[in-house]
């Protein structure tokens, strides 16, 4: 069978990320020009700054990406590009240019949605997951336990009922004096705390729901009240007690759905702590586990062609009416 090369677009927010993917498994090219230098100034990220920036790097990006594996736009299948959820201008820059490249060239048009692509990141790192599994979305703009019952078909079983995981990684490093992107500060920070002397609110909801702006608010309180804290302890106390009500969602849903195979996603997946805890969950319950790797847990490219194979694949074509939609779900086309 002929080989299907998909080119990725990822712009949605401040990573300009193109990737050619062959057979939606392995990547030739993933090329990323990351701004979090130019927000981390401003405590996170400015989306006027972000579209500007988009358009300044994506056809340097796009051009790299073809030269270090020496195919030829010929030789392309598909062009693939995140068009939702994310942030509109940044979006609509990827659009833009993938609609430009379809057209000029004569070749496919696929709208991928960024979640799906998150997903399809564990395709790339493990050529022998398929669904169905579930997957624990982890993002900066999503918390979700998503069923994917097939390369197709995703219900969402369970969601944040205010702030995403990474938003509330993000307030409370932002909050303690680490910086932007907060989450992997607070990563490496938790490495020197001691767990279980700080105790901190857990909400616990009777459904699959989670629901993170009370132990975002306690941390902070916490911290104005005791500017002196130690703030390793912290951390590893915040992922510790977060980490816990993943892992008691993840278990009833594998109970509730009787599936056995649990995929992470998005960028929080990086979580050593995270992981940890779900490696220790996984063996104690005979769960099959899966994370993408680190590169590929954060937004690109591959993971948004590899989604796109799939619809490829599946006969989805997008035409050039094609437009960015900031709030897309994941179970919307
Ligand atoms: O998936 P992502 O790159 O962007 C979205 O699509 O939203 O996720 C970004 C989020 C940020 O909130 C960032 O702080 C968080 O992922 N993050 C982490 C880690 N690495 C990135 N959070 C916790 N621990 C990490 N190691």
């Amino acid at each position: 069978m002929k080989d299907i090369l998909i080119m990725g677009i990822e712009t949605s927010c401040d990573e300009t990320s193109v990737s050619i993917v062959k057979n939606g498994r392995e990547i030739l090219s993933n090329i990323t020009d990351t701004q979090i230098s130019i927000h981390e100034k401003f405590g996170g990220v400015v989306p006027e700054i972000a579209s500007r920036n988009h358009v300044e790097a994506i056809s340097n990006v796009t051009k790299k990406a073809l030269e270090v594996t020496n195919i030829d736009f010929d030789e392309i299948d598909a062009i693939a590009c995140t068009y939702g959820p994310g942030l509109v201008g940044a979006l609509l820059v990827g659009v833009s240019y993938a609609k430009a490249l379809s057209y000029s060239l004569d070749k496919p048009l696929i709208g991928v949605n960024h979640l799906k692509g998150h997903i399809a990141a564990n395709y790339i790192t493990h050529k022998d997951l398929k669904p169905p599994f579930l997957c624990m979305m982890m993002s900066g703009g999503n918390t979700q336990i998503i069923y994917v019952k097939s390369y197709y078909e995703f219900e969402i079983i369970g969601k944040t009922r205010d702030d995403a995981i990474g938003e509330a990684f993000d307030k409370v490093a932002r909050v303690i004096g680490l910086g932007y992107p907060g989450g992997p500060k607070i990563d490496k920070l938790a490495n020197d705390g001691t767990p279980g002397n700080i105790i901190l609110p857990q909400t616990h909801l009777d459904n699959l729901d989670f629901s993170f702006s009370g132990i975002k608010t306690a941390v902070i309180n916490l911290y104005h009240k005791n500017p002196d804290i130690n703030k390793a302890d912290l951390a590893i106390n915040f992922e510790n007690t977060i980490s816990d009500v993943l892992v008691k969602n993840i278990s009833k849903a594998t109970k509730m759905t009787n599936v056995k195979t649990v995929a992470l996603a998005g960028g929080v997946s990086a979580n050593s702590h995270i992981r940890r805890k779900f490696d220790e969950f996984a063996q104690k319950e005979d769960i099959t586990i899966y994370y993408p790797e680190l590169k590929l847990c954060t937004d690109n490219g591959a993971m948004i062609a590899s989604a796109g194979y799939y619809e490829y694949i599946n006969g989805k074509r997008d035409g050039l009416t094609l437009n960015a939609i900031p709030n897309l779900k994941v179970d919307e086309n």
